[in-house]
């Protein structure tokens, strides 16, 4: 299989102009996507049926001429194949049934038995491999078992974490089996989605920033480390991005401690410190405020610019600090990818 720029930039390679692509560049700022959601009925059937799944991850790749797509899913996939109700309450995010206490942890499936429900995932997958263009690399992706865990603790999104810092302190032993169990879990959903095709996998961490000291290195760089090795033993070369969302200073070496091949830097992390302290531990990925995808205009373009130069010195793929917001304006990637490639 040729070698794609974003291959070749997770691997090493330092480029003139990065690889670019966005987290959650098949969204709602794209009406588009609004369209086929609307086919689909709602969210997660989007999710399991693999042509609509298929066509939206496509939408952006065919609209901006992205060097990459991500696999159009959710990580709340997972605790639901591990046996949790999930649903979506329209503008306000997911629910799940609170996994709380001993009992309910030890009532979760085994790991192995996830491929039932998340086979359409894989069928997915295996649709987009025949349907990019070559030049175009599926990036998969889960939720690191940390942030998956933060959401099945508390049945939904919380500011600070709490339930699940509560849950962790109180009964650490079903707070470790839990854990464990997600690891497991993500361990065998990412490698069947590279049996099916990915090329990539990323793992989103969304709340590490919240784990602290000896809590950081426990529940966000082992499992990160741990999911990375496994999937390495399985599929040699493969390509792993780690996003430890708002690790602050604990970005440091986290290529070193995780055998991450990339990581991806949060907006709130300064670029120039990432390039001296991060970016010496190979690939970064990063680090646009996606606000600047609502309000455009010369201050997105200085900061496209910004960026570049801040990672010019090493191996970089362009991205969003975050997921892009549903009020931003498709004009507005078009103006970063064309200010990104103007050389
Ligand atoms: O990046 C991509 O384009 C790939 C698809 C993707 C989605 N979610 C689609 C989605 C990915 C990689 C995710 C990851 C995800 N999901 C994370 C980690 C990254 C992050 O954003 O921090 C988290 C925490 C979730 C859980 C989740 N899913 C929440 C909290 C919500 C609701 C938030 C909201 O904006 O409504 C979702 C729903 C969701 N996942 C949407 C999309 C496109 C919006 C759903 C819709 O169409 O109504």
């Amino acid at each position: 299989m040729a070698e794609t720029k974003l291959m070749r930039a997770l691997r090493g390679e330092v480029h003139e102009v990065p690889p670019a692509w966005m987290m959650r560049q098949a969204g709602r700022y794209l009406p588009e996507y609004k369209a086929t959601r609307e086919k689909a009925g709602d969210f997660l059937s989007l999710c399991y049926t693999p042509e609509l799944a298929a066509e939206v991850t496509l939408q952006p790749i065919r609209r901006f001429g992205f060097d990459a797509a991500i696999l159009f899913a959710d990580i709340l996939l997972v605790p639901q194949a591990l046996g949790m109700d999930l649903w979506f309450v329209t503008g306000e995010g997911p629910r799940l049934e609170p996994v709380d206490d001993h009992r309910k942890v030890a009532l979760l499936k085994p790991a192995e038995d996830i491929h039932e429900t998340l086979s359409p995932v894989y069928e997915t997958v295996r649709i987009l491999s025949r349907e990019l263009p070559r030049d175009v690399p599926l990036i998969g992706f889960a939720g690191a078992p940390w942030t998956v865990a933060t959401y099945m603790i508390a049945g939904r999104g919380t500011p600070d974490q709490g339930p699940a810092h509560a849950f962790k302190n109180a009964d650490t032993a079903a707070f470790e089996m839990l854990m464990a169990r997600v690891t497991d879990a993500t361990i065998a959903y990412l490698s069947a989605q590279v049996e099916a095709g990915a090329q990539v996998v990323k793992i989103f961490d969304s709340w590490a920033g919240s784990l602290q000291g000896e809590d950081f290195v426990r529940y966000a760089l082992e499992p990160a480390k741990k999911i990375t090795a496994a999937l390495k033993h399985r599929h040699p070369g493969l390509p792993v991005i780690a996003f430890p969302r708002g690790a602050g200073e604990k970005y440091a070496d986290f290529h070193a401690a995780t055998g991450a091949d990339c990581v991806a830097i949060d907006q709130d992390t300064d670029a120039a410190w990432a390039a001296a302290h991060v970016q010496n531990g190979g690939c970064v990925q990063g680090n646009l405020n996606p606000a600047h995808m609502v309000t455009g205009g010369q201050a997105l373009v200085d900061e496209v610019r910004r960026i570049r130069e801040a990672f010019r010195g090493g191996p970089h793929v362009f991205n969003l600090g975050h997921g892009i917001t549903p009020d931003a304006d498709p004009d507005n990637v078009a103006l970063m990818l064309e200010t990104l490639r103007e050389g």
